[in-house]
């Protein structure tokens, strides 16, 4: 009888038959919750917002990792009332998912930067990165102002975009082959930005180094911080979280 073979006792006996059965209980558990991930696109809910960044802000993002901003600064507000406080609405998944590499981190020297966009105007930005103590006189953060004198050189922006395209980020082809144009549009506001805005049409175009002669280092990362945390309306999902 099946209940005499499956009997505990003989399993708790049996070292061999024991091991056979936890393992096919383990294998179940480990097929219901990996099987599904083959099948589904994404793990990462859809929220209203969020976009590939601009050339720019991607180079900005590339000099962000160059210099090891991520050494002091973390990227990810925890759901935790002291930090929501803080830094604004904790950060959803889909706000880093075209992140490569992703900047969470945990090391937090100075303050989390997920949602610094929009906290300060471009001058504070170009000020504190030049030299930190001139607006915090306290700040331990070492000074950045080589950025503002060096051009923004990008070796080859559509090649930057075709790879992350290749890990998954949905640049359109037009943004691809505009790359290189789009990367100086967003930060000459003598240039025609129709044709970026048309391509990325939430995106802020403007001089962002305080410079209009010419696009710095310092244009990208302000365009990048400036961005940072502000692709979503944290308070449509907050409702949204509410209603549910
Ligand atoms: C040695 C650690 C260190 C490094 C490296 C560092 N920072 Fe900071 N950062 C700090 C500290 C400490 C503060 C808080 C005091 C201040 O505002 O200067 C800070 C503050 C900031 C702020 C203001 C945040 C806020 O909400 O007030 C920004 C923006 C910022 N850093 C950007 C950067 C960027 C961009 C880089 C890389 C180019 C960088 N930091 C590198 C330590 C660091």
């Amino acid at each position: 009888m099946a209940t005499k073979i499956l009997d505990h006792g003989r399993i708790e006996r049996n070292v061999t038959l024991l091991m056979v059965l936890s393992l096919i209980t383990v294998a179940i558990g480990g097929i219901v919750e990996i099987a599904p991930l083959f099948w589904i696109d994404s793990t990462i809910e859809k929220v209203d917002g969020v976009r590939p960044y601009t050339p720019l802000e991607q180079a900005g993002r590339d000099i962000y990792v160059r210099e090891g901003c991520f050494n002091c600064h973390s990227q990810m507000i925890r759901p935790f009332r002291d930090e929501v406080e803080r830094y604004g609405h904790y950060s959803l998944a889909a706000e880093s998912m075209y992140d490569h590499p992703f900047q969470w981190g945990s090391k937090r020297t100075g303050p989390d930067l997920a949602r610094v966009g929009g906290r300060y105007s471009d001058e504070w930005h170009v000020q504190h990165l030049k030299n930190p103590q001139a607006v915090v006189p306290e700040s331990i953060m070492p000074g950045y102002a080589f950025l503002a004198t060096r051009e923004l050189k990008v070796p080859d922006m559509t090649a930057s975009l075709t790879a992350l395209r290749r890990v998954g980020v949905p640049y359109r082809d037009d943004q691809v082959a505009n790359a290189r144009a789009d990367l100086f549009a967003q930060a000459d506001p003598a240039a025609d930005s129709a044709d970026f805005l048309k391509r990325y049409p939430t995106a802020q175009v403007r001089d962002y180094d305080g410079d209009p002669a010419r696009v710095t280092e310092m244009d990208a990362l302000v365009a990048y911080l400036q961005m940072l945390g502000t692709l979503v309306d944290t308070r449509k999902a907050a409702a949204m979280e509410q209603a549910r």
